[in-house]
């Protein structure tokens, strides 16, 4: 019984992660750095479309992010060990996800201190990852 829900966990795992290589995870993290850059031009320039079209460009990139196929099928235990500390959870997405909608609620609403504030609860979400991947 055990065996078939080990099996059935590394089969949804791979599954999860099919097709999805290291390269579309730095491609995807590119998309990410440049929406970032987008929703902080839509603060310096006061403009809610670039803000809204920044956030957008977020949450369409961070929801592909995940660990690449290469990343889950490592047999060195202490390889493996660091890759499952850093894969992109489901709440760090969620946390991103979440911010984002802040900084569009608060900014349309004049309340530029608040959607910053949030921006940089989404920078924090991104250093820490880094930090803990590559010492950043
Ligand atoms: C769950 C962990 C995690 C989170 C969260 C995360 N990153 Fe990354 N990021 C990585 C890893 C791992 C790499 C290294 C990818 C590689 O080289 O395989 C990386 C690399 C990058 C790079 C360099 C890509 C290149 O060209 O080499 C940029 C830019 C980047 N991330 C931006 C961001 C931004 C912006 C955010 C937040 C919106 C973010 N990341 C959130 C894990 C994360």
């Amino acid at each position: 019984m055990q065996k078939i829900l080990l099996s059935l966990l590394l089969l949804s795992t791979f599954l999860y992660a099919e097709g999805y290589s290291r390269e579309d995870r730095i491609k995807d993290m590119q998309e990410m750095a440049e929406a970032m850059n987008t929703i902080q031009s839509g603060f310096f320039y006061n403009n809610y479309d670039t803000v809204a079209s920044g956030v957008e460009h977020l949450t369409s990139s961070v929801e592909r992010v995940r660990p690449p196929l290469e990343e889950l099928e490592e047999t060195d235990v202490m390889t493996r060990y660091m890759n499952n500390k850093i894969q992109m959870t489901r709440k760090v997405v969620k946390k991103i996800n979440q911010k984002s909608l802040t900084i569009l609620r608060r900014f349309k609403n004049g309340d530029s201190t608040q959607a910053v504030q949030a921006y940089k609860k989404i920078l924090e979400q991104c250093m820490s990852c880094h930090q803990q991947t590559r010492n950043w």
